[in-house]
């Protein structure tokens, strides 16, 4: 891939906690420009950590996180909040703020990142976001506890997608939904990556049917490194007893 066509590009990463547990052993990925790589591993294999320094919440103890050719530990602490806006996130939780509205939350990082806009024109804008994630104006002044698990789903989409970010990270986005609810999570995220031309999404999923619907690109992480990066095709014609294993239950399901 040349450097014009990666995303996100992590080079020997490696961080350990308490001096000792080292989650990343030297991860090595580069994330292309404008397709949908799921990030797919057994739990505590280090999936949400590797997402933390990309965001840069996390610093590695060695290697580099490069953000469209960009080394963020190049970046001081103002830059690198300027180099966060080119992101969305949507947490597993949701994470919206109980005390705020539905329209409240989404207006919430417009208003913080854009002061320049009238509280008029940040309304429209939060608006238009939860319009296009399918959320009529009935449920604007709705509070979260008034809301269903998908709907609050669609509203972190929309605060997700309200600064129009370059990237899109989903950190288990359907982990605890029901099948339904989860296929609605599913058909959003794919529609929202086609909302824009160039939009780079990436999604942290253990589930494994809808990873391999979703992604144009997988990499799977265990034991704190790379096991294997490549379209699903890759995945499910590896010979690899550990891959084979993983993805019997994608081939039982027939997807
Ligand atoms: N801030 C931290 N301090 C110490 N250890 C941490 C910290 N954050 C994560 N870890 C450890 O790093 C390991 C990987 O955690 P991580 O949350 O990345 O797993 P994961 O792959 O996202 O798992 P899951 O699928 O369950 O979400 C775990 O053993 C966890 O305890
Ligand atoms: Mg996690």
């Amino acid at each position: 891939m040349s450097a014009q066509e990666i995303a996100v590009e992590l080079k020997s990463v490696r961080k350990k906690f308490d001096g000792e547990h080292e989650v990343l052993k030297g991860i090595d990925l580069e994330i292309p420009k404008g397709k949908i790589t799921v990030i797919i591993g057994f739990s505590g294999a280090g999936k949400s950590v590797m997402f933390k320094h990309i965001l840069g919440l996390m610093r590695p103890d060695s290697g580099s996180i490069k953000v469209f050719g960009q080394d963020l530990s190049e970046l001081n602490d103002v830059a690198l909040n300027n180099m966060r806006k080119k992101f969305g996130m949507l947490f597993q939780s949701a994470a919206l703020f109980d005390d705020m509205t539905t329209i409240e939350n989404v207006c919430f990082p417009i208003a913080e990142f854009k002061r320049h806009l009238k509280p008029s024109e940040i309304q429209d804008i939060a608006a238009e976001k939860l319009k296009m994630v399918g959320l009529g104006s009935e449920h604007f002044n709705k509070y979260p506890a008034a809301l269903s698990g998908g709907m609050k789903k669609r509203v972190g989409l929309a605060r997700a997608i309200a600064l129009d970010p370059d990237i899109l990270l989903y950190d288990e986005p359907t982990t605890g939904l029901d099948p339904i609810i989860t296929e609605i999570v599913d058909n959003l995220i794919m529609d929202t990556h086609k909302l824009r031309a160039g939009l780079t999404s990436i999604i942290i999923s253990h589930d494994l049917p809808a990873a391999f619907r979703l992604a144009d690109e997988i990499a799977m992480l265990d034991a704190g490194l790379i096991k294997l990066f490549g379209e699903p095709k890759v995945f499910l014609e590896s010979s690899d007893p550990f891959i084979q294993k993983f993805v019997s239950k994608v081939k039982v399901n027939n997807v």
